[in-house]
């Protein structure tokens, strides 16, 4: 694959190209110093099939270069380098065809993740994407697993892993609404409706693009519409989806009912939310219960203990006494900060990105990516989220 970098700055085109040399496949770029009206230029004489732009078009109305090369060049591939995420951005970039907005400072291993898809996508790698499916189940109403799981898609997808979230709360569902300020145009009644239509683009199109590579499968508005939602349609999406996404959420309705149990049932892991209230560890023993009949297995399931401080009256011993869970981890109460963004309805790490929720939930995300051996260090560390 051929990879050109384009940036003004020098020193990130030595940042840019040491990542590429040092990561797990190590990969050779042709720098350019420059800006977007050297563009066209570069494309000509070096016909790239990937090109990387770092602090080049710094609001919407600079697009219109990038616009014209994918118009004639459709096979090449732009991965931006941005500290703008802004969604009017993102928006700009996406229409004008660029592939990918990665957020500055670079996390660990997003820029690699984007270049494999890219190698996918340009039929260079062999195995296609097979999605990870983690399905999120509150044990109480309120317990969080809305705003947990629609904050650790946020998460995911600015590590450069491509996320689908599909919203399951059927009636009332509020999983847009949580990272995003406008109601979907479309939903996953629309969509199993037109099952003879279901292909991957059909598919994206349904969607709501929260940021350049994370996607949300609404609820439908109307609750009368969930009547139309079978486990089927559930099955038929989900076998679509798991090639064309790195993580797939599902945010699954505490009412345990077909749709549910077939959400659970395709999940790799599936995070029980609680807090701790007698009414949700009773609720969480009775899923316990129910998830060993269905046969899951003790690894497939953890408990995440929301909004838990060191004084709440049920210790995490007894919670482990009573419930027999092998997993579990705690996420912190921080009901300012997370009011505050669910009533802008924007990601948490958005409005306040020193948050301790923040910081557990990128502790989730973290352990949920596959390890990478690698540390980056020195020349890196400015462009390197620590
Ligand atoms: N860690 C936290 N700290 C403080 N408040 C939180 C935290 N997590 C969630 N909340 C609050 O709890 C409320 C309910 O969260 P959420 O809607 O995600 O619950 P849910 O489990 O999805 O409930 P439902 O059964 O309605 O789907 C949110 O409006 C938010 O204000
Ligand atoms: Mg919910």
């Amino acid at each position: 694959m051929k990879i050109t970098v384009l940036s003004p700055s020098s020193q990130s085109l030595q940042e840019i190209s040491a990542i590429l040399e040092h990561g797990e496949i190590s990969r050779l770029a042709t720098l350019h110093q420059g800006g977007v009206s050297q563009l066209r230029t570069l494309v000509e004489q070096e016909q790239p099939d990937v090109i990387i732009m770092q602090g080049i078009c710094h609001d919407a109305s600079e697009f219109a270069p990038v616009e014209a090369i994918t118009n004639h060049y459709p096979k090449i591939m732009i991965i931006m380098l941005s500290q703008e995420q802004t969604s009017g951005f993102l928006i700009g970039a996406m229409r004008a065809g660029v592939r990918e907005v990665l957020p500055l400072p670079l996390l660990k291993g997003a820029l690699e993740t984007a270049l494999a898809r890219a190698e996918s996508k340009l039929g260079l790698r062999a195995s296609p994407l097979s999605a990870r499916i983690i399905a999120f189940i509150p044990c109480k109403g309120g317990s969080g697993a809305t705003f947990l799981s629609t904050n650790l898609g946020y998460q995911l997808a600015a590590t450069g892993k491509k996320v689908l979230l599909i919203d399951l709360n059927l009636q009332y569902g509020e999983a847009v609404l949580t990272v995003h300020d406008r109601k979907a145009s479309s939903d996953i009644a629309e969509v199993a409706r037109n099952l003879s239509r279901l292909d991957a683009s059909f598919l994206s199109a349904s969607t709501v693009q929260i940021t350049a590579n994370y996607e949300i499968l609404a609820a439908p508005e109307d609750p009368a519409q969930s009547m139309q939602i079978e486990p089927k349609h559930l099955d038929a999406i989900l076998n679509l989806a798991i090639n064309q996404y790195d993580f797939i959420i599902l945010d699954v309705s505490k009412n345990m009912d077909d749709l549910s149990i077939r959400a659970l049932d395709h999940a790799d892991s599936i995070f029980l939310v609680a807090q701790t209230l007698m009414p949700h560890v009773r609720n969480a023993n009775r899923m316990m219960t129910l998830f060993r009949s269905l046969g899951y297995s003790e690894d497939k399931i953890e408990l995440l203990v929301n909004r838990y401080g060191k004084n709440s009256e049920i210790s995490l011993s007894e919670l482990q006494t009573v419930l027999h869970i092998n997993k579990m981890r705690t996420i912190p109460n921080g009901y300012k900060e997370v009011a505050k963004a669910i009533n802008q309805g924007m990601p948490l790490a958005m409005v306040f990105n020193t948050s301790l929720v923040l910081k557990a939930i990128n502790e989730l995300a973290e352990s949920l990516l596959p390890k990478i051996e690698h540390a980056h260090t020195g020349l890196f560390s400015r462009l390197l989220k620590s």
